[in-house]
């Protein structure tokens, strides 16, 4: 396989598997791990060929395998893989959270009119939404407030009284999937299930098959760490952990003991990392760049160590996402994010050693997210319609033509851009136009989208009397 998985690999077998590299904490012994290129490896995972790399590529700051951000210009991309992104083969089993609420009322009405509507059941079967999060539906943890009504209308609140499919696609990530999808079913008011939910570092979840000791970065507090855990690495290490072992290594950082109250300190002079994971932005830029700029560097992903020659044996690095700004709750431009700090890293990487930095982007729009997109899209159908299918009529409402755009006309989905959010421009975005249109908000696209595929009479509000004939079932439920 390419270079890093061929690395980790030497490094497995130069220890015999039982020393060292494939192990890693105090000396504790782990198995070999085996990778997808082994002939014998049977494992959930499948491997997507690169399409570009991260729309944030800066080009006085990028090695000469970049690939422009502009859809007029694309290149693939090298990286740690050498073509191709690891995803997992399915959706895995993830526990919902929430309840359904629809009313019993309503569903029996519902199932009556549909039985009477069966093209418009299957065209609202047919299509289905994928909204990004940031500047379509949140401003940070403020709703937009159409939003709200957009979860109504295709949670039932239309017509036909149907659940139009939608899932929730962001670049967002730093915690695990239940605590952000709890936190969303709050804001949002209506309830969002994992199964529904996928965040940068969601189909990172693969390398879990790859590499057993990773420094995970980014997020709040230890929560990526929990993250990690459950997606299956077997030794997670978060920069704060080496910071509880050794503070001298960010020479201006003032660790306090409430810090250190999460913190799992180690021996880390005797641990081997065999990846770092970069899971969302940094809350520490000066720590996480020195402690990445270390590992890099290290003999065998060992803390305190100098390879001879770092750049042939640099440790791979994976970003869960590009984006280069988002937007939030402050007024003026958008904030920076993760694919600043991975210019940073790139940038300092190649002061050092002279080299390009090799790594691997996932998120918005790598293909491989949208290839995840579609699995959980399909398992998604499954559970609300009982249909194991992908909709033909996809829509992607996006606010950043760089990454839910460019990545959803690649993917061949209808795209929606919305003006709530990162893009400012005038009628389209000049260099990824959404290919549907731009809307003011994201109700504006969903009932455009609606209208299209339902036709224009169709109606975006359900009611009891929508149906006469369905009055003796209304009576019938008034009795009850
Ligand atoms: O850090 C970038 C993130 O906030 C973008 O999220 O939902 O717009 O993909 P989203
Ligand atoms: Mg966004």
């Amino acid at each position: 396989m390419q270079k890093n998985v061929d690395h980790l690999r030497l490094r497995l077998s130069k220890e015999n598997g039982v020393n060292g590299n494939g192990a890693l904490t105090n000396g504790h012994k782990s198995p070999l791990i085996k990778t997808p290129s082994d002939p014998h490896f049977q494992g959930n995972t499948i491997e997507i060929p690169a399409s570009r790399t991260s729309i944030s590529d800066s080009k006085e700051f990028m090695h000469n395998l970049s690939g422009s951000p502009s859809m007029k210009n694309r290149r693939p991309s090298r990286n740690s893989f050498g073509a191709s992104l690891p995803i997992p083969r399915s959706p895995r089993v993830r526990t919902s959270f929430g309840k359904e609420t629809a009313g019993t009322r309503r569903d029996l009405l519902a199932s009556q009119i549909q039985d009477l509507s069966k093209e418009k059941v299957a065209a609202a079967k047919n299509m289905a939404f994928v909204f990004d999060i940031d500047g379509v539906l949140l401003h940070g943890d403020n709703l937009i407030p159409e939003s709200g009504r957009v979860m109504e209308l295709l949670n039932g609140d239309n017509e036909l009284g149907i659940k139009i499919p939608y899932i929730l696609l962001t670049n967002g990530g730093g915690k695990p999937e239940c605590a952000r999808t709890e936190q969303l079913s709050s804001i949002l008011g209506t309830p969002i299930s994992t199964n529904q939910f996928i965040q940068s570092h969601t189909p990172m979840q693969a390398l879990a098959e790859y590499y057993e000791t990773v420094l995970v970065v980014g997020g709040e507090g230890y929560t990526a760490r929990q993250a990690a855990e459950n997606y299956g690495f077997r030794n997670v290490a978060v920069p704060k952990d080496i910071l509880a072992w050794d503070p001298s290594i960010s020479p201006w950082r003032h660790f306090t003991e409430e810090e250190r109250k999460g913190a799992r300190p180690q021996d880390f002079d005797r641990v081997n990392f065999d990846a770092i994971l970069v899971f969302a932005d940094s809350r520490d830029y000066a720590t996480d760049m020195q402690i990445i700029l270390d590992l890099l560097q290290s003999e065998n992903g060992r803390l305190g160590t100098k390879s001879k020659d770092p750049v042939a044996t640099q440790l791979p690095i994976y970003f869960s996402h590009g984006d280069m700004v988002m937007p939030t709750e402050h007024k003026g431009l958008p904030r920076l994010t993760q694919g600043a700090f991975r210019i940073a890293i790139e940038a300092q990487w190649k002061a050092l050693t002279g080299g390009n930095l090799e790594r691997t982007v996932y998120g918005k729009p790598e293909r491989a997210t949208y290839k995840f997109a579609d699995e959980v899209i399909r398992e998604w159908m499954k559970e609300i319609h009982n249909e194991r299918t992908i909709p033909e009529n996809i829509y992607m409402i996006g606010d950043n033509p760089q990454s839910d755009i460019i990545g959803g006309n690649m993917y061949g989905w209808n795209t929606c851009l919305v003006r709530t959010g990162v893009f400012q421009g005038g009628d389209n975005d000049e260099e990824n136009p959404a290919n549907f249109g731009v809307f003011p908000t994201v109700l504006d696209a969903v009932q455009a989208a609606v209208h299209k595929e339902l036709g224009k009479e169709f109606k975006l509000r359900w009611s009891d009397k929508i149906i006469p004939a369905m009055h003796h079932v209304q009576t019938l439920l008034a009795v009850e």
